[in-house]
């Protein structure tokens, strides 16, 4: 039952998650980023620093994205590690960025 990026990213991305999370398990979509199941670890450390809220645990996961996650590509290409490496969406809001 790992953690599920859901729709709120969509066109967002923030990329605050994968700063915090200990075992390098995000990657990113030309929409969203996605948590690679197999290496998440349940910690929970990234779903209190997305802006939008857009991490659930999986138990709560809307199924599109819990499938949408677990498709990958999960590549040295998609793979992200920095903040700055994340490119924001049109949906991104400066209001609600932090530092
Ligand atoms: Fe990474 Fe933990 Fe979030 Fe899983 S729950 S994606 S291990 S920060
Ligand atoms: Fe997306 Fe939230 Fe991360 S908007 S990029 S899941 S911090």
């Amino acid at each position: 039952m790992t953690y599920v990026v859901g729709k709120p990213c969509v066109l967002c991305k923030y990329g605050d998650c994968v700063e915090v999370c200990p075992v390098e398990c995000f990657f990113e979509l030309e929409n969203l980023l996605i948590i690679e199941p197999a290496t998440c670890i349940d910690c929970s450390a990234c779903e209190p620093v997305c802006p939008p809220q857009a991490i659930t645990a999986g138990d709560r996961a809307d199924a599109e994205y819990t499938a949408l996650n677990a498709a990958g590509p999960f590549t040295e290409e998609t793979k992200r590690t920095k903040k700055d490496q994340v490119k924001h969406g049109p949906n991104w809001d400066a209001n609600l960025a932090g530092g």
